[in-house]
């Protein structure tokens, strides 16, 4: 697809500018442009999220995937293909990673979105800790979250008091997929990249967690993804995190201080939307991508034979 080739080809020049430029943080008006040069399948796969009259939407997932046939999670032909797309984007998100979260969050995913605001669901296919973040010239768009979903109260019987509405234009936000969510209305072009871990995260091929790696997406470890179900408290303000712009900043030298988050610190698409699986681990030895990622407090460990039994690499062609 041209579409892919040129926001290919986008992402390598970005990332080679930005690398002349001794490891500059990536911008999102750079993440924006190969965006808008990507091209995007029509997704009739996400029911839960289409809005009301609609046969699909545009949405891809690069990364990992669930195959709706098995149990089989694997790296899509659209991060195998254009690796520098997914690197962008990746890369990207390194940058301005919140001190808060830096050791701990991982994720096997990321759904990009283009115009089209989701209506209120939970995600089927996520283990819950996810990064979102809008791009574009917009006005609206604003993510409406409910932080104290039990996570089994009808749709229908959600109480519009409960939610918090956040601008995730300006800020990077940390919430659990699997609580109940939508997008408002907007006016101009919108896109989102939302950052999660599929539910069978820790039933990843060997193979492909280290491919997943060299396109810098850090498939979380066990004690990393337990941290981070952890730090998202059941309700009200522990449910969710932002962090603005500029705090970013503090992501790019680590000898600044903790990026701040809006809420205080406390108590501490797949394409199968409606697959459901389970919570792994992953090795310590992997390209050099992933070294910026993972440190200190929950060191990533050489994923076991046992954990890996089973699996079985398999080549999926999406439709790209
Ligand atoms: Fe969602």
């Amino acid at each position: 697809m041209l579409g892919r080739r040129k926001a290919q080809q986008e992402a390598a020049q970005i990332l080679e500018a930005a690398k002349a430029e001794g490891d500059r943080p990536i911008s999102d008006e750079e993440v924006l442009r190969c965006l808008q040069l990507w091209g995007f399948k029509e997704n009739e796969n996400r029911g839960n999220v289409m809005p009301e009259g609609a046969t699909f939407v545009h949405s891809d997932t690069v990364g990992l995937i669930k195959m709706s046939t098995c149990e089989k999670t694997l790296l899509t032909v659209g991060t195998k293909r254009y690796p520098e797309f997914t690197m962008l984007i990746t890369t990207w998100l390194r940058n301005r990673m919140p001190e808060e979260i830096k050791q701990d969050f991982g994720y096997t995913s990321i759904n990009i979105n283009k115009n089209y605001a989701g209506r209120l669901h939970r995600d089927g296919n996520n283990a819950g800790p996810s990064l979102i973040k809008a791009f574009g010239d917009f006005r609206g768009g604003e993510l409406n979250y409910w932080p104290s979903d039990n996570k089994k109260l009808p749709l229908e019987e959600f109480e519009e008091s409960q939610k918090v509405t956040l601008d995730i234009k300006s800020n990077l936000m940390l919430f659990d997929g699997n609580r109940g969510h939508y997008v408002n209305a907007f006016q101009g072009e919108r896109y989102s990249l939302v950052f999660f871990s599929l539910r069978t995260w820790n039933k990843v091929p060997k193979e492909d967690i280290e491919e997943a790696l060299r396109c810098g997406v850090p498939v979380p470890t066990v004690p990393q993804m337990k941290a981070m179900q952890q730090l998202l408290g059941p309700s009200g303000e522990a449910g969710y995190r932002t962090w603005p712009r500029e705090s970013s900043s503090a992501a790019l030298n680590p000898t600044t201080a903790d990026a701040t988050s809006t809420t205080p610190r406390r108590k501490r698409s797949c394409p199968e939307d409606s697959v459901n699986v389970d919570p792994g681990s992953h090795g310590n030895n992997h390209a050099e991508p992933a070294t910026a990622f993972s440190t200190a407090k929950h060191p990533r460990r050489e994923i076991t034979l046992a954990e890996i039994a089973g699996a079985k690499v398999v080549v999926v062609e999406d439709e790209d």
